[in-house]
């Protein structure tokens, strides 16, 4: 199975908003990216349009011709409306709070069953591709196939974290997750802090990983090694285990 690469442009939109210009270029640097190979374009619009602003997810939308995936939460009726309007190919659903840095846990997948239910069946009525975020928790997999989504996105700060010490330890969870995902008939998406250094045993070792959006390390990976060669390396990490 192909694990597809989705990168996320956020930081590229941060660095443009930091002066107020239009440099960097973020529909450039996304058009870039899906020629130097990414299968997907990823975008974490927030309330506060700190780096993605709204108007840029629309006007990626009518650029883009790989899979475009608009993360978010959908307690804000501002990114609902944004993503009916926009159509993208998914859309992931994160619960994330107004001036968090970024996402850091997972639905509670048991206690928002209902909410997440009706959620995502209004972007799938609309054809929308849903993935829901969430800790390589088996209880909170288990709920999430309960919501009637597509895809789940595995958190991955915590194997990242964990890597170095002990490889083995830090993928076992997401080793579980995976198989109870597939399973269940759940496609698995990752996402968080996946790296030159982690990303193929990650990828190695989780079955049928359908995706990995990828957004911080390998921007700043790019600085050194340039965007084009950049992305090479990444794709490399997950063709080895094609
Ligand atoms: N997945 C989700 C839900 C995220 O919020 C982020 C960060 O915006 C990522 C994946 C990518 O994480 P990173 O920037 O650490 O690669």
């Amino acid at each position: 199975m192909i694990t597809k690469l989705s990168v996320n442009i956020n930081k590229i939109a941060t660095l443009r908003n930091s002066r107020g210009g239009n440099t960097p270029n973020l529909l450039k640097v996304a058009m870039d990216c899906e020629k130097f190979g990414a299968q997907g374009i990823t975008v974490h619009p927030r309330p506060d349009e700190r780096h993605i602003r709204y108007n840029d997810v629309r006007d990626l939308k009518s650029i883009l011709t790989t899979e475009f995936n608009i993360e978010g939460n959908p307690r804000d009726q501002k990114f609902i409306d944004l993503v009916l309007e926009v159509k993208p190919t998914q859309v992931t659903l994160v619960p994330d709070t107004t001036n968090q840095l970024t996402s850091d846990h997972g639905w509670d997948t048991v206690m928002d069953c209902n909410y997440l239910k009706e959620t995502v069946s209004l972007f799938k009525e609309q054809g929308i591709r849903t993935s829901i975020f969430v800790d390589p928790n088996l209880i909170m997999i288990e709920g999430a196939k309960k919501t009637g989504t597509d895809r789940i996105e595995l958190y991955t700060e915590d194997f990242a974290k964990k890597y170095m010490a002990n490889c083995s330890e830090a993928v076992k969870p997401f080793v579980a997750a995976a198989k109870l995902a597939n399973t269940l008939g759940l496609g698995i998406n990752a996402g968080h802090d996946l790296s030159l250094e982690n990303l193929n045993y990650f990828a190695k070792h989780v079955e049928a990983l359908a995706e990995v959006s990828i957004g911080h390390a390998l921007i700043a990976d790019s600085l050194y090694l340039g965007l084009e060669n950049t992305i090479q390396l990444y794709l490399r990490q997950l063709k080895i285990i094609q």
